[in-house]
């Protein structure tokens, strides 16, 4: 239904440029559909949604962004840097981290489905954007030489493909050295952790590593996202 929408919207209505990149992308999907035997983000459609490119997904950029209060986050962050640095962890197509990508000087988008990363690298060329490197890659073998002042990581520790399923608090110690002093974590939970004390149980154990800076619960407030907890961690020195 979605993808039908996104096709009258663009394809009928003769936006040819982007109606291209939609091609484009549905062939990228269905190579995924062919080859990828992971479980696919959203049934093959988009699991994010970005208005710029008319597309719909379940979880729609827009209003995450407002959610999470992003604007405010870099507006503290750059009281205190010249430059941010990012990474976003489980970047999915990136449209996030795309829609990032002005009000930042570079992000590094690690995603391990590399239909995924051909999409996101289809876009961003698309839309002339240049300083979002995306890495396909597994994110618990990532590396980098650099601590970044900004991290990412939304609904991304223990996905329901399977592919990352990390004990949490060494998640949460990962993301530690990789962020600089003082830097910012923003951090999404999953549905399933909504009633799990376990997960609770680690974010109260956190106060070695960070200062929780903010605590927000979505009740089915992003379309089909379901209840999520989000976070705002300052890196401790
Ligand atoms: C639930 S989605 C969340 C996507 C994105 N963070 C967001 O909130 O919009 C999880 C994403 O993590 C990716 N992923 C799963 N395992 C991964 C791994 N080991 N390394 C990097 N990315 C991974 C999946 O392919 C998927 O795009």
């Amino acid at each position: 239904m979605r993808r039908l929408k996104d096709w009258v919207r663009v394809c009928l209505f003769r936006d040819a440029p982007l109606c291209a990149l939609h091609q484009k992308f549905r062939q990228y999907l269905q190579l995924q559909k062919k080859n990828w035997p992971f479980m696919k983000y959203d049934v093959g459609y988009f699991y994010q949604g970005w208005e710029r490119l008319k597309i719909s997904g379940i979880r729609r950029t827009e209003e995450r962004f407002s959610q999470y209060e992003v604007e405010e986050i870099l507006r503290e962050l750059r009281k205190q840097r010249a430059q941010i640095e990012v990474l976003d962890v489980g970047a999915n197509v990136g449209f996030f981290a795309l829609n990032l990508a002005p009000y930042v000087t570079h992000i590094d988008a690690v995603e391990v489905n590399p239909y995924l990363v051909k999409i996101g690298e289809e876009a961003a060329r698309y839309l002339g954007i240049s300083n979002v490197k995306y890495h396909k890659t597994d994110f618990t073998q990532f590396h980098s030489d650099k601590q970044y002042d900004l991290i990412i990581a939304l609904a991304c520790y223990s996905t329901d493909d399977s592919k990352i399923n990390i004990e949490l608090r060494e998640y949460f110690e990962r993301l530690y050295h990789l962020l600089k002093s003082g830097g910012v974590l923003l951090f999404e939970s999953h549905n399933k952790d909504v009633n799990n004390p376990h997960f609770f149980q680690v974010i109260d154990s956190l106060n070695d590593l960070f200062i929780k800076r903010k605590e927000k619960f979505f009740k089915n407030s992003i379309l089909r996202g379901g209840k999520r907890y989000f976070y705002v961690f300052e890196k401790k020195d």
